[in-house]
């Protein structure tokens, strides 16, 4: 029996009836008139329905209203339909063209009333900036067209259809139909009108489109113009009045290139733009150029003549509660937040984003990648079979594509490169697109990423390539093989610049080792840095049965396949928090960088085209994390690409205590994005001098009553700790488990070469195989001398052999209690362990430990591959505000580098700790937490998390690294964590009065 659906549903043609030239989103006077606000509406979950709603007459008094723009699976709290999320999966067979019946599809229309003088416009055009996927367009009961393409806009002629006065639009929105064979996105399925609706009168003789070419060379300023218009539209004239440039073109013939003296470039770093109009009798169009060239010189990719770096994100458009519905203010507070993060360079993954963004990126200055909306990512699952990109029966929606994508944003300077799409395999549709963009704008180079032999772009393009091949593809004459490249090929893209359009994948924890690629931009000219995956989470503001709040992810819509919290991979919480990482980041990509050599400092400014006049520095001394003295230095202006050397300021240095000297280039006036004073990069020099490690003198002093063995601020019962302080602990156990990051639980193949064996397992896997979240404890021996208390406990699992012995010393030195605590594996253990550390329950009794201040390294969690954002400092934080509030949580909350902590209950200070390096002269870190790992990894969203009673006091000798090998590689070898004896002492006191520091 043929489909019930419609033919024009599985019609791999690009939409009929839509105009076939795209053109500019254009800031023109022409009148318009949005379609946005409130429709009437009515979701069916399947067809056939009637068509007949689109008739001028039909009652639809009973339907709902919606907003528009809006997904209808985020309005009417689940009356709709809810999200679907899936990464590489189609929600429905793969049968292309096809889609199931079962085809959600929304019915609205809405009334308008046509101002009496548009009657005098030459046209009337409909205009749809996204919808998403397929939508048949009515007026006034008139069957107007049809148009596929979610994130590309559509315009229709509906000059016949309109009259004065009062007018019907009827919209039929498919959720499913051919061309979401085209848009698999990993990314949630959000059907709907999402984007703005406008009715735009076209007036006789009006410009209809303008391009606006720009290039900079040699201090000169070009613009070549380009107007579509009739003959009848001249003369044409352009006005830049900055520059007291009036340009009249009495023809289309006259049209001509001008060369424009005295200006200044556009950069992502100085987004010079100048205000020019284009207009002629019948219309004026408000434009903001940016003089800049973009160039590929054998491997390297140049803008104004010079190398850029990207330190990009992946952008997709997501926001809790509105889907991919374009919020201005939250889009340039977004943006201003990645330029205080030092982000230069989005790539807008993996489509084009609402059109104002380009005006934003153009404006506070980010170089764009900028993607056409395109990804068949699904086909993957049946090996290609069946792949559009090479079935010339797609080839027209491809080139619509594209030629949509382009001719929308082209006069954009932000915008360097264009991208065809993200993961739709390979095929001559793909190379046809490329050959239509070198035809239409060779101003600007070709990316896509699977092009991996360099057959059809221009750049060289990788997604996730570990550090070991980026640097292999970066070397000269390397003769190491290229994914999926002959030799030939091979040695062809090695001739090309090199991007990573995705690296760094951001999903929880992690990642790590993003100052080892940062280095490598450094060494080899022909790597241009890459593009973070991604710039933040795409949670879903949702709320319990129980009315809790949270993010949901795949499956918390009960979808019937989805990819779980895949979607949860940004540098952003789903509520706009920087995570860890993009601290990190921020650090990694600092624009100046310090080089501290004896009694001097190197500024070097790795911008590519600003020098630091925009800059001032400052130094800062602390004693032991406290703040001593401030001041600012005299630095000369560093050229883009230069450096200079100062002297460094002399400073106080303390003899009993560290001395850090802290240098920070600030902004010297506030930008668009920050204000000034902010911190854009910073480095520390230890001062410290060197001081003897103060010596053990072990007191007896042991008291003993009713079974307790008092020592110092220590109760123990049969060898037991159970007060400490006067407060009831448990512990300290052996804890060698944390909660799984979402890298711990990647499974790619990429793991180090000796772990063979262990490719395709993740660790979390591996290390619940082993039993590290279940040990048990069995005393060996409790031995009290004079001087000290020593307990041997081995710990191990559950049917397992593998065991390690725990050796813990308590004694006193003065008054102060000393715990000394030897960690030894058995041999065996093939692992890598996720920390080596010891546990203290701490319940919370009269006054729970909430709080904590700490000298080591801070303020935020670091790790040992991600601590450059970590300074040495002192810090105070809540209990609560010491963890990350992952979309699933996991280990969150190390602070690295510790040397003194305490413990605090409101403003009371409960315990003091005072931990001391091991003999390698590594410190230990900590991790103070209301949850155990256990429960942090039996919670699949922070709501899950069980009431808790008591605090949790890990401090690690060692902690894994973190990697990213939820979608990438592996933690790097140095920073693999593997099981090896370790040694953790520590000095308490109760309340105030600690010996100094060690
Ligand atoms: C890439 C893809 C992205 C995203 C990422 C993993 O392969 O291009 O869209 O899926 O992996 O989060």
């Amino acid at each position: 029996m043929p489909s019930q659906l419609p033919a024009y549903v599985s019609d791999t043609a690009p939409g009929r009836g839509a105009l076939r030239t795209a053109r500019s989103w254009l800031h023109s006077d022409v009148p318009s008139h949005s379609l946005n606000g409130m429709w009437r509406f009515r979701l069916s979950q399947t067809i056939p329905v009637a068509e007949d709603f689109a008739a001028e007459d039909f009652d639809d008094s009973g339907w709902d209203s919606i907003s528009v723009p809006s997904h209808w699976v985020l309005q009417g709290d689940g009356a709709y339909g809810r999200p679907i999320y899936t990464n590489v999966q189609f929600p429905f067979p793969i049968d292309p063209p096809h889609v199931p019946d079962e085809n959600p599809t929304g019915d609205y229309r809405r009334h308008f009333d046509m101002p009496a003088d548009w009657s005098e416009a030459e046209r009337v055009l409909l205009r749809f900036d996204g919808v998403e996927s397929l939508f048949k367009l009515w007026v006034n009961g008139e069957e107007i067209g049809s148009a596929g393409g979610s994130r590309l806009a559509h315009e229709f002629d509906v000059t016949s259809s309109l009259r004065p006065g009062d007018n019907v639009v009827a919209v039929r929105v498919h959720q499913w139909s051919a061309a979401s064979y085209l848009e698999d996105q990993d990314q949630w399925w959000l059907p709907g009108i999402f984007r703005d609706v406008t009715v735009i009168a076209r007036p006789a003789g009006g410009i209809e489109d303008v391009w606006l070419r720009t290039g900079f060379e040699n201090g000169y300023g070009q613009i070549e113009t380009e107007v579509t218009a009739d003959a009848a539209a001249f003369p044409v004239t352009l006005r830049l009045p900055e520059l007291g440039i009036q340009q009249v073109w009495a023809t289309a013939a006259d049209v001509a290139p001008l060369d424009v003296d005295g200006v200044e470039p556009w950069s992502a770093e100085q987004p010079r733009l100048y205000d020019v109009t284009v207009s002629n009798a019948a219309e004026s169009i408000a434009m903001r150029v940016g003089f800049r060239t973009v160039e590929i010189r054998g491997d390297q990719f140049l803008i104004n003549g010079r190398r850029v770096v990207f330190h990009g994100m992946n952008r997709h458009e997501t926001h809790p509660e509105r889907g991919r519905v374009f919020d201005e203010e939250h889009a340039r507070e977004d943006l201003a937040r990645m330029k205080r993060f030092n982000v230069n360079a989005i790539r807008t993954s993996h489509y084009p984003p609402h059109p104002r963004l380009l005006d934003l990126a153009d404006e506070l200055g980010f170089w764009v990648i900028l993607e056409c909306d395109l990804e068949t990512h699904g086909f993957d699952e049946v090996d290609w079979v069946g792949n559009p990109s090479d079935d010339p029966m797609w080839r027209d929606a491809y080139l619509d594509r594209i030629r949509r994508t382009v001719e929308r944003d082209k006069n954009h300077p932000s915008i360097v490169i264009w991208s065809l799409g993200n993961e739709a395999g390979t095929g001559s549709n793909l190379a046809a697109m490329s050959a239509w963009v070198h035809a239409r704008d060779a101003g600007r180079p070709v990316h896509y990423e699977g092009d991996h032999a360099g057959e059809y772009t221009d750049v060289y393009s990788r997604m996730y390539a570990s550090v070991l091949e980026t640097e292999q593809i970066g070397t000269e004459g390397s003769r190491s093989k290229l994914l999926n490249c002959t030799p030939a090929q091979g040695a062809r893209q090695r001739t090309k610049p090199f991007l990573l359009c995705e690296y760094a994948h951001a999903m929880g924890n992690g990642p790590g080792a993003l100052d080892q690629y940062e280095a490598l931009v450094h060494e080899y000219p022909r790597l241009h840095g890459g593009f973070v995956w991604e710039w933040r989470d795409h949670g879903i503001l949702t709320t319990t049965p129980e009315g809790t709040p949270y993010y949901a992810y795949g499956g918390d819509f009960g979808e019937v396949v989805h990819d779980g919290n895949f979607v949860m991979d940004g540098m952003l919480l789903s509520n706009d928090v920087p995570t860890p990482s993009l601290h990190e980041y921020k650090a990694v990509v600092q624009p100046v960088r310090f080089t501290f050599d004896g009694d001097e400092l190197a500024i070097t400014n790795l911008r590519h085209s600003a020098d630091t006049s925009d800059l001032r520095f400052r130094w800062r001394v602390e004693h032991d994390g406290t703040f001593v003295d401030s001041g600012d230095m005299e630095v000369p202006v560093v050229a883009a690409g230069s450096s200079a050397r100062v002297p460094l300021p002399r400073i106080p240095v303390s003899q009993d205590s560290e001395t850090w000297l802290t240098i920070d280039a600030v902004l010297a006036a506030g930008t668009a994005w920050a204000r000034d004073g902010h911190v854009i990069a910073t480095a520390q020099l230890d001062r410290s001098t060197r001081r003897p490690a103060p010596g053990v003198r072990p007191q007896t002093n042991w008291r003993q009553s009713d079974g307790t063995l008092t020592l110092g601020i220590a109760e123990f019962i049969d060898g037991s700790l159970v007060r400490l302080a006067g407060r009831a602990v448990a512990g300290p156990r052996l804890e060698l488990f944390r909660a799984p990051t979402d890298n711990d639980e990647g499974a790619s193949e990429d793991v180090d070469e000796s772990d063979a064996a262990i490719a395709g397992v993740s660790n979390a896997e591996l290390w619940h195989r082993d039993g590290l979240d279940r040990l048990t404890s069995r005393r060996v021996s409790v031995e009290r001398t004079a001087k000290a208390l020593r307990t041997i406990a081995r710990v191990s699992a559950a049917n397992s052999a593998l065991s390690v012995i725990v050796e813990s010393v308590w004694s006193l030195e003065g008054d102060e209690l000393e715990l000394r605590v030897e960690i030894e594996p058995s041999s065996g253990w093939l692992t890598v362990w996720p920390r080596i550390g010891i546990r203290f329950d701490l319940p919370d009794g009269a006054a729970p430990i909430d709080g904590a201040e700490w000298f080591g390294l801070g303020p935020l969690e670091s790790y040992p591959d991600s601590l450059r954002a970590a300074r040495t400092g002192r810090f105070t934080s809540t209990v609560r505000d010491l963890s990350v509030d992952y979309a699933r949580p996991q280990e969150t909350g190390h602070r690295s580098q510790l040397r003194q902590l305490a413990l605090t209950s409101g403003s009371t200070k409960v315990l003091h700790i005072v931990a001391f390096p091991d003999t390698r002269g590594r410190r230990p870190g900590f991790t103070l937490s209301r949850h155990t790992p256990q429960q942090i990894a039996r919670a699949g969203h922070p709501f899950e998390l069980p009431d808790s009673t008591t605090s949790h006091l890990i401090v690690d000798a060692a902690q894994h690294g973190l990697g990213s090998r939820a979608c990438g590689p592996d933690v790097w070898p140095e920073f693999a964590l593997r099981p090896e004896s370790r040694t953790i002492r520590l000095r308490m006191a109760a309340g105030r009065g600690l010996s100094r520091n060690p």
